[in-house]
């Protein structure tokens, strides 16, 4: 269905100068703004702790579309989108300057802030009146445990009900995060074995290259099973995981991915290798440890890395490992779920010449390279029965002729549209942080690993026999 430009608003960005709404959020509503999908009338509001004024925040946006716009800047398609842009700078949570700013009865304000400071803002929101009429994207992590994350979602409903709440997961507007519902519910093929008979075994692994750049002091705090487990790893699980809905109506997809988030098994520390990487060298680059990044203690046990062995108490999943794995500074940028199926029976293809016996294997690639494919057996041409795994490849850039687009485009639109499916509701959350509550209460130690690495050794102990699949396996 196309999409339809939102109803009059104002749009109002917390934390507009930080590393999110430059990288990620101005170059969206950039891209919105040239296809005709931000609300015809109201303007966009960057509010920051900085004496900034328009025309500085207006060229703080022209370097940031021109660095990160996925459709580069053009002259003319700027200028329009900057008579939008106005700059409020407001200290701590009081919000009141705001309000001589907006011109319309309805308005979204995004709080692209650190989680320490939602707090402040949403009681600011409240006391300032600004809160009638609006509606709330709230950046993750919510809470950092699930005592903090109640008490931020009672801070929350004080003052905006939870219809008005956009919990914000970016994963959910990948484009291939999106296709694992239809790949799963628009086609009833893989229905038959999307079970504990057909699957051994389900791996997520959201590896990336990169580091903590320049969120060193941020990231001390979070660590990545709140960074990526409790939320980006656990929607995707969620998704691989649920029930079909009855319909696609927000609330019915959100019940049955908390169905399942809530059917995880606490997860036991004894299943969890945390992880921390040292120096080493990526892309042939040499790197620094997290311990030396700026903004980092010499001493930290902050995870950088963390491998989980996941549990579902339900009758379709029990008895099947869900191994995640998730961490910064690995050999490279990889993000996808492979779903091992249980081995045949007996094996008859054994012996002299024969190639190790592998499983059958769904393989679907969420970043780079985005595409999925079926890997199995078969026979090797020629007078011997050899065997080796061959691929069915679906690729997205071959079969659409083009790259997905930014997932933060699509959620804004949807917020703005009021549209909740792809965001996070207040059960969804709290189920995410109970199931992880006995790691973040008696976190494992830290293993270290070499920057450019696979992760540490030691979370093979986490892995199915044999080990973890390797992100480039084709054998
Ligand atoms: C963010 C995390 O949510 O996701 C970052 O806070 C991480 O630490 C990023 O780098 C990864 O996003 P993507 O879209 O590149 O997979």
């Amino acid at each position: 269905m196309a999409l339809t430009p939102p109803p009059d608003q104002d749009i109002v960005v917390v934390g507009a100068t930080g590393d999110l709404a430059r990288r990620k959020l101005i170059p969206a509503l950039y891209n919105l703004h040239i296809e005709s999908l931000l609300p015809a009338r109201g303007g966009v509001t960057g509010v920051a702790p900085f004496a900034w004024d328009d025309a500085r925040f207006r060229e703080f946006a022209r370097d940031s579309v021109a660095t990160f716009s996925r459709t580069g800047i053009d002259a003319a398609a700027f200028a329009s989108f900057a008579d939008r842009l106005r700059f409020v700078p407001v200290e701590g949570g009081d919000l009141g300057p705001l309000r001589a700013q907006l011109t319309e009865e309805r308005r979204i304000v995004y709080l692209a802030v650190p989680p320490s400071a939602f707090a402040d803002l949403i009681a600011g929101l409240g006391k300032s009146q600004l809160a009638d009429g609006a509606s709330l994207v709230i950046e993750k992590p919510f809470g950092r445990d699930l005592e903090s994350a109640r008490e931020l979602n009672r801070t929350l409903h004080a003052v905006i009900p939870e219809r008005r709440v956009f919990r914000i997961d970016h994963y959910l507007g990948k484009e291939t995060v999106q296709n694992l519902l239809v790949f799963r519910f628009g086609n009833s093929m893989f229905e038959r074995i999307w079970s504990r008979d057909a699957i051994a075994r389900v791996e997520i692994t959201v590896a990336e290259n990169i580091g903590v750049e320049q969120r060193g002091k941020l990231y001390e705090e979070i660590g990545a099973i709140r960074d990526i487990v409790q939320n980006h790893m656990f929607q995707v699980l969620a998704i691989i995981a649920m029930e079909a809905p009855i319909s696609f109506d927000p609330e019915q997809l959100r019940n049955e991915k908390v169905k399942v988030l809530q059917a995880i098994h606490p997860v036991d520390p004894r299943q969890v290798v945390r992880g921390q990487y040292r120096a080493g060298e990526v892309d042939g680059a040499k790197v620094v440890g997290y311990r030396r990044e700026p903004g980092v203690s010499r001493s930290s046990s902050t995870e950088t890395y963390a491998a989980l062995r996941v549990r579902l108490d339900s009758w379709r999943w029990s008895g099947v490992h869900f191994l995640l794995r998730t961490g910064k500074r690995m050999a490279r940028r990889d993000t996808r779920v492979v779903i091992t199926f249980r081995d045949a029976p007996l094996h008859l293809f054994r012996g002299e010449g024969m190639h190790r016996m592998h499983s059958g294997r769904l393989e679907v690639r969420i970043q780079p390279d985005e595409g999925i494919a079926l890997r199995f057996v078969a026979k090797q041409p020629g007078p011997e029965l050899v065997t080796q795994m061959v691929d069915m490849d679906f690729k997205y850039g071959e079969s659409f002729k083009t790259s997905p687009p930014e997932a933060y485009e699509r959620l804004l639109h949807d917020a703005l549209d009021g549209d909740h499916t792809l965001f996070i509701r207040e059960d969804e959350v709290e189920s995410g942080w109970a199931a992880v509550q006995r790691v973040l209460d008696h976190p494992p130690a830290i293993a270290l690993y070499d920057a450019g690495s696979l992760g540490p050794a030691e979370a093979d102990r986490i892995a199915a026999p044999g080990g973890w699949t390797a992100f480039d396996d084709t054998a």
